[in-house]
């Protein structure tokens, strides 16, 4: 897709990678609709880009879900971009129920309920793309991370059945899956665990480059990072050789993950 004049609705665009996609988008000449909590955040941003217009929603909340979908449905879209998430690092002992609701509610259900809601004037457009962002814990199980693997390993699930489901369409379904990167997401537990684990970590910019090439080459699936890619791939063919491979981390990661309050 030719990014120049096309108008996208961005989830998480207050987040470490949200706020550098808005500027990348932005400077390839999209108009832009910013949606999050931090309206402070989201308003700095706007006002820093032309054709940028701001909604603060939590999508967490129905009256906030059915005001943005409200807004939206009477703007001509051509992309629905989905980074908004939560990560709660902590063994599942340690999670509490809300931590839970809120992890699935954030990183899987909005993005099902939000492309429900826009679908059918995305098929109205003549060609439109719907990317989310997922993550490498999207094909990887991980300790220490087990509710958001599920909501993003449901997330990848979302995706691939409505790239088929909408194969005969003009509607592209993009799936990209960032490996750890440095935003507030991660706390300086994690930061520090995953220095000792030497589990590398891209910035925000790189990754908000990476997706918005996806867009531009409607990449179905993008993988970030060597060897996480790769890990990806073994996972799926062989899960038990990752099992013995990640065992050797479990000490490291039980440490860490005791320090980490489960509150989201
Ligand atoms: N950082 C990583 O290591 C990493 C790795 C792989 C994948 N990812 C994925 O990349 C995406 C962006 O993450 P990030 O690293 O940029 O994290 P971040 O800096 O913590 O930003 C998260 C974004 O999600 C928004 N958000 C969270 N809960 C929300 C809610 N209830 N309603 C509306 N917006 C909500 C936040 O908005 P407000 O602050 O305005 O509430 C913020 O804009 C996420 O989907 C994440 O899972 C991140």
């Amino acid at each position: 897709m030719d990014i120049k004049g096309k108008r996208f609705v961005l989830t998480g665009a207050s987040g470490g990678i949200g706020q550098e996609l808005a500027k990348q988008l932005s400077y390839q000449g999209a108009s832009l609709v910013l949606v999050g909590r931090n309206a402070i955040a989201l308003n700095q941003l706007a006002a820093e880009l032309p054709d940028t217009i701001v909604i603060r929603a939590d999508l967490g909340c129905e009256l906030d879900f059915d005001y943005l979908v409200n807004q939206l449905k009477r703007m001509a879209l051509d992309g629905v971009i989905q980074a908004a998430g939560l990560n709660a690092f902590a063994t599942l002992d340690r999670l509490n129920k809300n931590a839970l609701d809120t992890m699935i509610q954030t990183n899987l259900l909005a993005p099902m309920q939000l492309t429900q809601a826009l679908l059918p004037q995305l098929l109205a457009r003549p060609s439109a793309v719907l990317l989310n962002v997922g993550s490498t814990l999207g094909s990887i199980g991980y300790a220490g991370y087990s509710a958001y693997c599920a909501s993003k390993f449901g997330l990848r699930g979302f995706c691939e059945s409505m790239r088929r489901e909408l194969a005969s369409t003009d509607v592209r379904v993009l799936y990209v899956a960032p490996r750890a990167t440095a935003t507030e997401m991660n706390s300086d537990a994690v930061t520090k665990m995953n220095r000792q684990l030497g589990v590398a970590m891209d910035s925000p910019k790189f990754v908000a480059a990476q997706i918005v090439r996806a867009i531009e080459q409607e990449s179905a699936v993008t993988y970030l990072g060597w060897p996480e890619k790769l890990f990806a791939r073994i996972n799926g063919v062989a899960p038990g050789l990752v099992d013995k491979s990640l065992a050797k981390q479990l000490p490291t990661i039980q440490t860490y993950a005791k320090q980490q309050h489960s509150a989201l």
